[in-house]
């Protein structure tokens, strides 16, 4: 790993900060080097990095500029990450499209996160996350992420898409599969070849299960609604497969992160925990605070239309834009003490991490209802969950993901 001490963030000369390395995220040193561009140089230009030139916005306001100008910071002229696909294997979905396409898309499968829907799901969930939580041992080291974190989220995946619930960690494996980062020793693929194999074997797998739902009557679960969908039933297999990506790592990383590492930040901050106890009303309040503090998603990334001014700066069309929500959620003049893990924050809810405007992620509600019953199952059984050691994290710009946490549950 080849990470940047903190200090480096000060001596540095602008020009040279690069807030793509992806070790940046890994040993968390990154938080230095975006307070410094906050206050001398919001919207910054990188010359140089392993994935090209690229403009870095990093204050909320800016950011929610960009979002909600969907004209100018396009999703469909580049990627969504500062790190180009190679074009031929790239794979469209909705959410590198602009409308109106994008539009006709994302309603297909809007309405499996309606409220009514949420409503029915909720007693599901429930039952699966007792179920985990009564499985977990007692007085003996074992790893969160991969019995709670991954376990949740994977069953919450195979429940959306009506996939074979005894296959489900095959979801677990093409997400991971979706996001990794090729460079990273660690990443289950080491090439862009072998990652599109791996993505293909899901659209194969997938597209079986498609045209079985097809052939039958619309039923209420993600393929059924892709299979039905006017927008979307007669999609090219390429767009099949960025589409069921979409889906799966949109659902499964972002919420299993923030199991995860919300529970490292009570850890790390005991006095919510007791707070927590105390007041087990704050759990709604605390899941929008842990979303912000995790921030799961790193940036996304925009490409300019046209040339336009942001923060006093001449973006040229065709320029990367990234917006970094793991700045504009520590952004000082948008949220008072950022840097505090607050749980009784007031308007918690006003953070980045689902992103804004068109694209705002369609999962929102989703994930929060996940992550309200986790607590609230915890609190129903647990006095404390001690963490062993800081969590081991995922080498990537994109996804703030942890890998192993290792805990233990006194009893
Ligand atoms: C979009 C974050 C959970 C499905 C997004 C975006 C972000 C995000 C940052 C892009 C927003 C933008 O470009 O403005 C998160 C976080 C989650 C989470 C932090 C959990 C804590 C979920 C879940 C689902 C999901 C559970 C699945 C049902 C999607 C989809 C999009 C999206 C389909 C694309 C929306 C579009 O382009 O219109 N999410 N997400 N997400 N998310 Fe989530």
């Amino acid at each position: 790993m080849n990470a940047i001490p903190d200090r480096r963030a000060l001596q540095l000369p602008l020009e040279r900060f690069d807030v793509s390395d992806p070790a940046l995220y890994q040993d968390q040193s990154y938080f230095a080097y975006f307070e410094r561009l906050r206050r001398e140089d919001p919207v910054h230009w990188c010359a140089e990095s392993r994935f090209g030139p690229y403009w870095s916005i990093t204050k909320y306001k800016d950011i929610m500029a960009a979002e909600v100008n969907h004209q100018v910071f396009s999703s469909e002229l580049g990627g969504i990450q500062v790190l180009d696909q190679p074009r031929d294997m790239q794979r469209p979905s909705f959410i590198r499209m602009d409308p109106p396409k994008h539009d006709e898309q994302r309603k297909v499968v809007q309405p499996i996160v309606a409220p009514g829907n949420l409503a029915n799901m909720e007693p599901l969930i429930r039952e699966r996350t007792r179920q985990v939580l009564d499985g977990l041992p007692r007085n003996e080291e074992f790893d969160w992420v991969e019995r709670v974190s991954i376990e949740l989220t994977t069953l919450m995946l195979a429940t959306l898409f009506d996939f074979p619930i005894e296959e489900r960690r095959k979801l677990t494996w093409w997400s991971d599969v979706a996001i990794a980062d090729v460079t990273d020793p660690e990443a289950p693929v080491r090439s862009e070849e072998e990652r599109f194999a791996e993505l293909k074997q899901m659209a194969e797998a997938m597209g079986r299960l498609f045209e079985e739902r097809k052939a039958r009557a619309p039923g209420f679960d993600l393929l059924s609604m892709l299979a039905h969908g006017e927008a979307t039933r007669e999609m090219p297999l390429r767009e099949f497969m960025g589409n069921l990506a979409l889906l799966i790592v949109g659902g499964n990383d972002t919420t299993r992160n923030s199991m995860s590492g919300g529970l490292y930040a009570l850890h790390q901050n005991p006095g919510e925990w007791d707070k927590l106890r105390a007041h087990p009303a704050l759990i709604p309040n605390m899941v929008s605070e842990i979303i912000r503090w995790v921030t799961p998603v790193i940036h996304m990334r925009r490409t300019a239309s046209r040339d336009f001014e942001l923060g006093g700066k001449a973006i040229r069309a065709g320029d990367k834009v990234c917006m970094w929500y793991v700045s504009g959620n520590r952004d000082p003049e948008a949220i008072e003490e950022p840097d505090r893990f607050i749980i009784d924050r007031p308007r918690a809810r006003q953070h980045l991490s689902f992103g804004f405007g068109v694209h705002r992620c369609v999962g929102n509600r989703l994930a929060e209802l996940q992550l309200r019953i986790l607590w609230e199952e915890i609190l129903a059984r647990f006095e404390r969950i001690e963490v062993l050691a800081a969590p081991k994290r995922v080498y990537s710009n994109f996804i703030h993901g942890i890998r192993s946490m290792p805990v233990r549950i006194p009893g």
